[in-house]
């Protein structure tokens, strides 16, 4: 090359979809870290809105409450596969944002128009500006966030692999109360008016309940070289 720098591959866009305790954070992390991408966890992004609405007191329980704060807190995700961060108002929030109280109320929140326009753009925006390409994962990028990714993932389990996984993510939780809880999640999340989780008609599904993880990544690194190669 004429300067002499390395020759850089295109930028690839992955959207990886599906439910809770498919994995897809575990999965979207390792094939971004194999592959030189950037990361980004947009529930991590829904629940640091929640996480915000809960900390300053607006009722979750009214749409016109949220909708109105929705422009209020500054959401900034670090997007480095190996330590990826978000904070809100310059707040790391990594850790406030998985307590039970904001996982109850973040269905609720990301269902108010308000708010996934507002999260969209930042998404748009974090993807658009990737060097080298970035692996988003979340329940609407494939149909949403970005109809034009080069590749789309909808991830897939059986209600009680996801909820084994969960509870063992939880440390011991009941593995019953936490089917329920992903159920009735998942239910939410499915049946909002604005951008459900859905699989895209060019998703490539993948099962995940009788793979492991490693698999899973295995099959994932595969689909997103080939789509580079076509490139
Ligand atoms: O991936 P997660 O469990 O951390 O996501 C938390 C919630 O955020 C999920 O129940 C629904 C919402 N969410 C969403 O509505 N759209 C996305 N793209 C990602 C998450």
């Amino acid at each position: 090359m004429e300067n002499g720098a390395a020759p850089t591959a295109p930028a690839v866009i992955v959207a990886i979809d599906g439910p809770s305790g498919t994995g897809k954070s575990s999965t979207s992390k390792a094939v971004a870290a194999q592959l030189g991408l950037s990361y980004l966890d947009t529930g991590a992004q829904y629940r640091a809105i929640t996480w915000w609405m809960v900390t300053n007191g607006i009722d979750t329980d009214d749409p016109h409450e949220i909708a109105a704060a929705a422009g209020k807190p500054e959401i900034v995700s670090g997007t480095d596969p190996a330590a990826p961060t978000i904070t809100v108002d310059g707040t790391d929030v990594a850790g406030p944002i998985r307590t039970q109280e904001v996982t109850a109320k973040v269905s609720a929140v990301s269902a108010v128009p308000e708010v996934r326009t507002r999260i969209t753009e930042l998404q748009r925006t974090i993807a658009a500006g990737a060097p080298l390409g970035i692996v988003v994962e979340g329940r609407d990028i494939g149909t949403t966030v970005l109809p034009d990714a080069d590749l789309k993932i909808f991830l897939t389990a059986s209600a009680e692999a996801r909820a084994a996984r969960r509870s063992g993510e939880l440390k011991g939780a009941d593995v019953n109360v936490t089917r329920e809880a992903l159920i009735k999640r998942d239910a939410a999340d499915s049946s909002r008016k604005t951008s459900p989780l859905a699989k895209a008609d060019d998703a490539v599904e993948v099962d995940t309940t009788d793979l492991t993880l490693e698999q899973v990544i295995e099959c994932v690194v595969t689909l997103v070289e080939e789509k580079r190669a076509e490139k």
